[in-house]
């Protein structure tokens, strides 16, 4: 094992280590990288996993962030001769394993680059320049000599079309990428102990996987006819070796529990065109809130066939407007076509831009879906500018909004199905009243809180119950802070009536209303009686809400002899 190099202030280092004969991990542990993608708050950092088998011919699989650049190059280079390299298998594009493929094949420009046909695409764009290939699908085998003969499995949509897990049949290892990582830094190269990992694998599942439940399960049961398999070879944290067997039985219960939702939405993005899929994933998150499976489905990739059961089947329909021109116009055209004969009435819908700058008009079709029935349950999300963190804030909440309106039904029938006497027995817990205010970068929410009781003295610190669907949610996640504004007896019917309105997506819940900033840069609602700022500890998760237990820094009452609302109840079977 060998630690190359540490730098301030971000820390970035390697490790090398043997984890299979032949077989050599080449991790790139970035200790301090703390985002993801959209919203996906990392507190243990990540790693970026690359690996090189040697038989008689060598293959490198995946590379490495291009911020490893340097030490990336170097620590390959003190392994082997580049020269010496003959295959490079890209399990999957994404910059974060590929963003070095352009530095190999320059160190050697006959390396034949193995992977599916879509990464292929998607590769001729980052590289621009020619080099050799070899496409690959389930139960391709290259081999190595030596025993190591590698098998190909496809598992498009874990999470991107392109992904391709790779079996080496003289190690039973399974480099398997995105699939069953985690966003965890850490010198350990395996998953010894369990507890520590538990919530970051639960959480990369639900951001990444979870959205392609069904995907997922498709790629578990073409893993069902590899043989043995000893150690999966993640892409990111640690390698798995050690809790295989339940490890991957978690992807399956949670993807079965998934699937099995009564409603799904069919959301339709373009990969590789502008920002949609981006903007589909930040809205599969906000459904996902809602306990609704979501399908995403790359136009790129789409079988008709597929699109028309599936469109058939769902509840809902977003759709990511295609460039009207280009390579795949035609295809996406006939797609678009086919999704509109097989919507029906009472389905919802929601159409966005996928900010290619070249996107299909959504009103023809808008007007086309509304003639057959279909309900709009967002409008459209136009997008004119990059997308910031306030665009995703509007698809987070966008999502949502249907998944809340898909539920409406199940809703109901809950508040309706609770004993008489406990719904009311239950209603005399009582509570104050609150607004929770937050701000990250340029996104900010507010919610009006009433399941809100100091839990500790030292430090000081507070629990509160956000249900799984609200906004604020996506705020209060460990190391996040918010402000915590006590409403005022006598005085707090302003306030409540505003934040308990209905907001549309990416809606500024601050617009007049007096604030003030915080230390920590959320707001102080002016007519609040007190206000408490806090950072989020830890979080617990209950079957319809998470409990946010955060410590308070800082404090300050505005009027000393008022008193707190307080919010009495007669059920308890709803706020
Ligand atoms: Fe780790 Fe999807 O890249």
């Amino acid at each position: 094992m060998v630690a190359l190099a540490e730098k301030a202030p971000v820390r970035l280092t390697m490790q090398t280590v043997e984890i299979a004969p032949n077989t050599t991990a080449i991790r790139s542990l970035d200790w301090d990288r703390d985002r993801f993608d959209i919203e996906f708050a990392l507190e243990n950092g990540t790693t970026y996993n690359s690996f090189l088998i040697r038989g008689d011919k060598v293959a490198l699989v995946d590379t490495s962030h291009e911020k490893f650049r340097q030490l990336y190059l170097a620590t390959l280079t003190e392994l082997i001769n580049p020269a010496e390299i003959d295959y490079l298998v890209i399990s999957h594009t994404e910059p974060d394993h590929s963003g070095l493929v352009k530095d190999v094949l320059q160190l050697n420009p006959h390396i034949t680059v193995v992977g599916a046909k879509v990464a292929m695409q998607f590769l001729d764009d980052l590289v621009h320049q020619p080099f050799q290939r070899m496409l690959v699908k389930s139960g391709d085998r290259l081999d190595l000599g030596q025993g190591h003969e590698l098998e190909f499995v496809s598992a498009p949509n874990l999470h991107w079309p392109d992904t391709i897990l790779t079996y080496d049949h003289g190690t039973h290892t399974l480099f398997t990428c995105d699939v069953f990582g985690m966003h965890y830094c850490d010198d350990q190269t395996y998953d010894e102990d369990l507890a520590l990992l538990d919530a970051d694998y639960k959480t990369y599942y639900d951001c990444l996987m979870g959205p392609n439940a069904r995907s997922v399960l498709s790629a578990l049961k073409r893993m069902g006819d590899l043989p043995e398999i000893t150690t999966i070879a993640t892409g990111h944290g640690p390698l798995l070796r050690h809790h295989i067997p339940e490890l991957v039985g978690r992807y399956r219960d949670w993807s079965q529990a998934q699937a099995k939702a009564a409603t799904t939405v069919a959301l339709f993005y373009m990969s590789e065109y502008g920002c949609s899929d981006r903007l589909a994933q930040a809205i599969a998150h906000g459904i996902a809130k809602t306990d609704v499976v979501v399908e995403m489905v790359d136009f790129q990739m789409a079988d008709p066939q597929e699109v028309r059961e599936l469109v058939d089947m769902a509840a809902g329909v977003v759709i990511g407007m295609p460039p009207q021109s280009g390579t795949y116009a035609s295809h996406t055209q006939a797609l678009l076509s086919t999704i509109l004969a097989a919507s029906h009435a009472k389905q919802a819908f929601g159409l966005f831009e996928a900010g290619g700058g070249d996107d299909e008009s959504v009103y023809p079709l808008r007007n086309r879906l509304q003639e057959i029935g279909v309900i709009e349950v967002f409008p459209p999300i136009l997008i004119k500018e990059t997308p910031n963190e306030s665009t995703y804030q509007l698809c987070d909440e966008a999502g949502t909004d249907m998944g809340q309106w898909l539920n409406r039904d199940r809703s109901i029938k809950q508040i309706k199905s609770i004993d008489n006497d406990l719904e009311k027995a239950l209603g005399r817990i009582s509570g104050g009243l609150y607004i929770i205010t937050a701000k990250k970068g340029e996104a900010s929410s507010a919610m009006l809180a009433s399941w809100v009781s100091q839990a500790s003295l030292e430090p000081l610190g507070v629990s509160i119950a956000v249900a799984k669907d609200r906004a604020i949610e996506s705020f209060m996640h460990v190391g996040d802070r918010f402000v915590l504004n006590v409403l005022e007896e006598g005085n707090y019917q302003p306030l409540m009536k505003h934040f308990l309105k209905r907001f549309p997506p990416g809606a500024d819940r601050f617009a007049e209303i007096k604030t003030y900033a915080a230390n920590n840069g959320c707001p102080i609602l002016a007519d609040a009686l007190a206000y408490l700022e806090c950072e989020v500890v830890s979080r617990m998760e209950g079957s319809d809400h998470w409990i946010v237990y955060s410590k308070v820094d800082v404090g300050r009452v505005s009027k000393p002899d008022a008193l707190t609302a307080i919010h009495h109840r007669k059920v308890g079977n709803h706020y």
